[in-house]
C-alpha cells in the first residue's frame, strides 16, 4: 500500500499519539529513538505497545515503530517489547549496510512467531543515509535484501553529524549541499532498484507549509512517493502533493488509450507531442498510484 504521509510521533507521549490517530497521516511512526530521552525508554515502550494494541484497525492509518539503531543495546529490547502490538512495520535508523536490514528481518521473524503475528506481515522502512558507511554501501541492497523492505528514506540531520558537517545547506543556494544531494539521489535510485517506495526527507521547518509543499512537489517530480512529517499540520499538505490531480489522471488515461488504439507502435503522437515507452510507463505509474490512493478510501 502506498503511504503518502508518515508522521513521527514521540512514543512516550500518550497525548501526541492520540492526536496522531485523528490526523490525516497515512501512517504514524511511533518513535522510540531520538525523540525519547534515555530515562523514558521503558515508559515509551509500554505506552507504544498499549497504543498499538488499542488500535488494531489499520485500514485508514498504519502504525509503524522506529526502534533504536541495531548497534545500540536498546534496539532488541525495543523490538521485543512492541512486536506483540503487531506494528505494520519497523523503521530502522542509522543503517550501515543492507546486512542490517536482513538481520532485523530475522529478529522480526522470530518475534512474529512468538507473538502469533502472521509471518512476513511486518514491513521495514530503512532510514538509509544517517551514517558515513551508508553512503558507501548502497550496492549491498541489490544482494538479496529481504522482501520485508518496503520503503527507504534518507536523512540530512544525523548525516551532518556523522560527516562532521556544521550545516547541511549550500550557502549559495539555501538548498542541500552536495553530499546530501548525493545521499538523496542514492536513496531514490536504490529504492527504485529494489522495488521499494522512495520516501522524501522530513521538512524540518514545520511552520513553513508553503516551503513544505514546494519541496513535496520537487520530491515527487524526482520520483519520490510520500514524505516523512514531524508535525500534524504537515500531513494534509503532503497527502495533497502526492495525490495525482484530476488533470494528471486524465492525461495519463489519454496516453494509455492512444497506445491501446495503436497496437504494435512504440512511438505515437498526442496533442502534437511525441510519446514513447517511458511516457507509457509513467502514465501507468500515475494511474496505479491514483488507484492505490482511491482504494484506501
Ligand atoms: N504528533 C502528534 N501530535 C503532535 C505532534 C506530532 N508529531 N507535534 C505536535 N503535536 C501536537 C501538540 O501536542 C499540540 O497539541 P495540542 O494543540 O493538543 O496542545 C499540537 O499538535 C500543536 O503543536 P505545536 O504547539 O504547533 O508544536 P509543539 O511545539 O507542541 O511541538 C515538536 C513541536 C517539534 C516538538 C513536535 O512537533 C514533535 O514532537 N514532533 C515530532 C518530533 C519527532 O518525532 N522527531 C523524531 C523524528 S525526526
Ligand atoms: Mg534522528
Amino acid at each position: 500500500m502506498i503511504i503518502r504521509s508518515w508522521l513521527f510521533v514521540p512514543g512516550d507521549s500518550e497525548k501526541k499519539m492520540a492526536k496522531g490517530r485523528e490526523n490525516a497521516a497515512d501512517a504514524l511512526i511511533l518513535d522510540l529513538e531520538d525523540s525519547v530521552s534515555d530515562d523514558r525508554q521503558d515508559i515509551a515502550r509500554e505506552l507504544t505497545l498499549a497504543f498499538l494494541k488499542a488500535n488494531p484497525d489499520r485500514s485508514r492509518q498504519q502504525l509503524w515503530v522506529r526502534i533504536n539503531p541495531l548497534d545500540s543495546d536498546l534496539s532488541l529490547p525495543d523490538l521485543a517489547a512492541i512486536m506483540g502490538g503487531a506494528p505494520d512495520g519497523i523503521v530502522i535508523p542509522k543503517v550501515k549496510t543492507a546486512a542490517d536490514i536482513n538481520r532485523l528481518a530475522d529478529y522480526i521473524r522470530i518475534l512474529e512467531i512468538r507473538e502469533g503475528v502472521p509471518e512476513g506481515q511486518t514491513k521495514i522502512l530503512s532510514v538509509a543515509t544517517e551514517t558515513a558507511e551508508s553512503l558507501l554501501t548502497f550496492p549491498t541492497y541489490l544482494e538479496n535484501v529481504t522482501p520485508r523492505l518496503s520503503a527507504l528514506t534518507w536523512g540530512g540531520e544525523d548525516l551532518s553529524a556523522a560527516l562532521g558537517a556544521s550545516s547541511n545547506r549550500n550557502p549559495a543556494t539555501g538548498g542541500y549541499d552536495d553530499v546530501f544531494l548525493y545521499a538523496k539521489s542514492m536513496c531514490l535510485a536504490t529504492a527504485r532498484a529494489v522495488d521499494a517506495q522512495p520516501v522524501g526527507v522530513v521538512y524540518v521547518d514545520f511552520r513553513d507549509l508553503e516551503g513544505l509543499e514546494a519541496e513535496c512537489l520537487r520530491d515527487r517530480q524526482s520520483g519520490f512517493i510520500g514524505k516523512a512529517a514531524i508535525h500534524p499540520a504537515q500531513s494534509e499538505v503532503i497527502n495533497r502533493a502526492f495525490t495525482p490531480s484530476d488533470e494528471e489522471i486524465e492525461h495519463a488515461q489519454k496516453v494509455v488509450q492512444v497506445f491501446e488504439d495503436n497496437p504494435g507502435l512504440g512511438t505515437v503522437g498526442l496533442d502534437g507531442k511525441m510519446l514513447d515507452m517511458p511516457h507509457l510507463k509513467q502514465a501507468r505509474n500515475t494511474l496505479e498510484l491514483a488507484k492505490q490512493i482511491a482504494d484506501r478510501g
